[in-house]
């Protein structure tokens, strides 16, 4: 028999080769258990919704994933390499890239400014560079903005015109356009979006979601990970749905497994009273 809890061992023979493998991960402020134990996976090129009620664990989950956060003990095996330990910058370059729960933009810089910003780790900036090497700069310069046009035209076309007005002429829904690709500015292998949706309307919600399902036909073997509370979303585009409470994983399986699935039903009643 292994010493290991039966729920991490059915998890590791249930993906071999999952891009991502949690075992037994947990996170602890102070008295507080953020994370409990957790064991998933996150297979390539897979879409999984990471559901439940506020306060679960799942932005802290990102910020684990992300090395915001160290765990307090467990493991986190990305592309065959373990997470937890490096640094953010370090797991960035391995191809993790997220969206933030709250607006992350600067509104008086423009689209390109702020899609750049979230690749300053491969930039070869900095004042020397700039003053003695102008050329080399202007290079690399011009080789951001046929980046950021090539991917604002996979990602959302209409926004290529607008590269440089500043964010906060855009509406809500063109602002989440930009931070999603000033996630995929690095061609990441696993994207992390933490409620896209916030602050949207039901059908800008519905447009954003269309745009993701695009890219992840556009972007070979993107795995993503979606934080989301509107079902129908959920429904929609994901593969397969993990649900925490309490930092634990509740249920796991399919959208229409988990919403059949008493004890998520049960998680979610005690949340809406
Ligand atoms: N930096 C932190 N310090 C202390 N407690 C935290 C911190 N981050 C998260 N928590 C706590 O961990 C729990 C899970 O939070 P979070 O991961 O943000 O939940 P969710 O994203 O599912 O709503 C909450 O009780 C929250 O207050
Ligand atoms: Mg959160």
């Amino acid at each position: 028999m292994s010493a290991l809890p039966k729920s991490a061992v059915s998890d590791a023979l249930a993906a071999p080769q999952a891009l991502v493998q949690v075992t037994d991960l947990t996170m602890r402020f102070g008295g507080l258990t953020a994370l409990d134990k957790l064991n998933m996976h996150i297979g390539d090129g897979e879409v999984v919704g990471l559901l439940g009620p506020n306060g679960s664990g799942k932005t802290t989950f990102f910020n684990v994933l992300t090395g915001l956060y160290k765990a307090s003990s467990g493991s986190i095996i990305y592309n065959n390499t373990e997470v937890i330990g490096q640094t953010p910058q370090e797991i960035y370059r391995s191809g993790v890239a997220r969206t933030f729960q709250r607006s992350r933009l600067s509104l008086p810089l423009t689209v390109f400014d702020n899609i750049v910003i979230g690749d300053y780790q491969h930039m070869n900036q900095g004042l020397l560079f700039n003053l003695f090497q102008r050329k080399a700069f202007r290079a690399e310069y011009d080789s951001y903005v046929a980046k950021v046009e090539a991917l604002l035209n996979i990602f959302s076309p209409p926004l290529v015109a607008r590269m440089f007005e500043p964010v906060e002429t855009f509406t809500m829904i063109d602002r989440r356009r930009i931070e999603v690709c000033r996630a995929l500015l690095s061609r990441p292998r696993l994207l992390l979006l933490d409620e896209p949706s916030a602050g949207m309307t039901h059908d800008e919600t519905e447009a954003l979601m269309d745009d993701i399902l695009q890219v992840r036909g556009k972007l070979e073997n993107l795995s993503i990970v979606l934080i989301e509370h509107e079902m129908n979303v959920i429904e929609r585009i994901t593969d397969r749905c993990i649900v925490l409470n309490y930092g634990k994983k509740i249920a796991e399986g399919t959208y229409a497994e988990i919403t059949a699935d008493p004890n998520v039903q049960t998680a979610y009643l005690g949340e809406a009273e």
